[in-house]
């Protein structure tokens, strides 16, 4: 039962931040930055803005290029670790505002590897017969989790969002190809947020130690991230029995340039074949996947029959990897 996805979209905010910007915020320079990460820029969500605003918004584009009417989903799932609060899920909100009166909605965390893992839960529930038409949406307000007098995390991170739409098309060709996804939960440590849910709720201790922002082990997470994401890209192939060098285009989690180009050595794929956005956005945690799609099918980077790959790790840890034939919608 193929599964195609009919168009994507996806929203940054306006507001962008600069490596000079954060050199007047904390001790780091712009060539740190760059050097360490990749990252040149990020999108700051203005102050009135929650993950939901902005996972409407790509929605909303996601809808119009797939020429899908909000009334016609049966599915939207948003991943997010940024959620505007704790129930209920945001896309009940976006639901709402979307008018998609005849969907169920639900949030699913799995932290940067969201993205994959909805389009995973999205899959199956299309392939059951019993929903037609799903939305998926990354979106998140990371700069909301950020501790902006740590150096060390708040460079990395941005806010936006990304979104598809899903169909089983019977008797087409291509589509949502096999995925492979894992979780590690021994590792959750490493990449966190301590405080602000039920197990150390918010006090003034919390706010003054700021607890409830983003703690990271870098250099781990790094190693990690090199080694899941490796392993899961050529387990892929081996399962579809593709060779790397027929991929036309991989979508990795955009987290660290440096992590890109380990992995994209170790798997072997071609430099111009691995997209890259980080430079942009830098980690839109759950988000980046479904910006980088949009923008790479509104470059006119992929055409009908390409192989594709998505890639991804997270918090948890997370990770997985889902292949695609590439469709373009008639
Ligand atoms: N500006 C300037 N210096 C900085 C800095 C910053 N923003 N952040 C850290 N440093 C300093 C450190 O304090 C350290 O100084 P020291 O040697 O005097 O102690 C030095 O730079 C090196 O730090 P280190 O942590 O070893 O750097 P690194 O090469 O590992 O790069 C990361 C740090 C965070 C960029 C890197 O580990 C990384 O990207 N990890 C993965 C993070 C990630 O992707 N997380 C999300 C996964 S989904």
């Amino acid at each position: 039962m193929p599964i195609q996805l009919l168009g994507t979209g996806s929203y940054t905010p306006e507001k962008i931040l600069t490596n000079q910007d954060l050199e007047k915020m904390v001790d780091t320079n712009d060539e740190w930055i760059v050097t360490r990460t990749g990252i040149r820029e990020r999108r700051i969500a203005a102050d009135d803005q929650a993950t939901s605003d902005l996972a409407l918004i790509a929605a909303e584009r996601a809808l119009e290029s797939s020429g899908v009417k909000a009334s016609e989903l049966d599915v939207i799932l948003i991943a997010t670790c940024s959620p505007d609060m704790a129930f209920p899920s945001t896309a009940t909100l976006v639901q709402h505002r979307l008018g998609a009166v005849n969907a169920f909605a639900m949030d699913l965390s799995a932290a940067c590897s969201g993205f994959i893992f909805a389009l995973e839960t999205a899959r199956n529930l299309l392939e059951s017969g019993r929903y037609g038409t799903a939305l998926v949406i990354g979106a998140e307000k990371m700069s909301s989790l950020l501790d902006w007098q740590d150096r060390t995390t708040c460079i990395l991170f941005g806010d936006g969002a990304g979104a598809a739409v899903l169909r089983n098309e019977e008797g087409s060709k291509g589509g949502l190809g096999p995925c492979n996804l894992g979780s590690n939960g021994s590792l959750s440590e490493l990449l966190l947020v301590p405080a602000g849910g039920s197990r150390i709720p918010v006090t003034a201790k919390v706010l003054e130690e700021r607890s409830n922002t983003i703690s990271m082990a870098g250099q781990e997470v790094f190693k990690h991230a090199v080694l899941n994401m490796t392993k899961t890209a050529k387990h892929l192939l081996k399962e579809a029995e593709w060779d790397a060098k027929e991929l036309a285009l991989v979508i990795p989690h955009q987290a660290n340039q440096r992590i890109l180009e380990a992995i994209r050595t170790r798997v072997g794929v071609e430099k111009d074949n691995v997209f890259v956005n980080v430079d942009k956005y830098g980690n839109t945690s759950s988000a980046s996947i479904g910006i980088a799609l949009d923008e790479a099918v509104r470059q006119g980077r992929l055409n009908s029959g390409d192989r594709v790959m998505l890639l991804a790790f997270g918090a948890g840890f997370t990770w997985g990897g889902m292949l695609l034939e590439w469709r373009t919608p008639a």
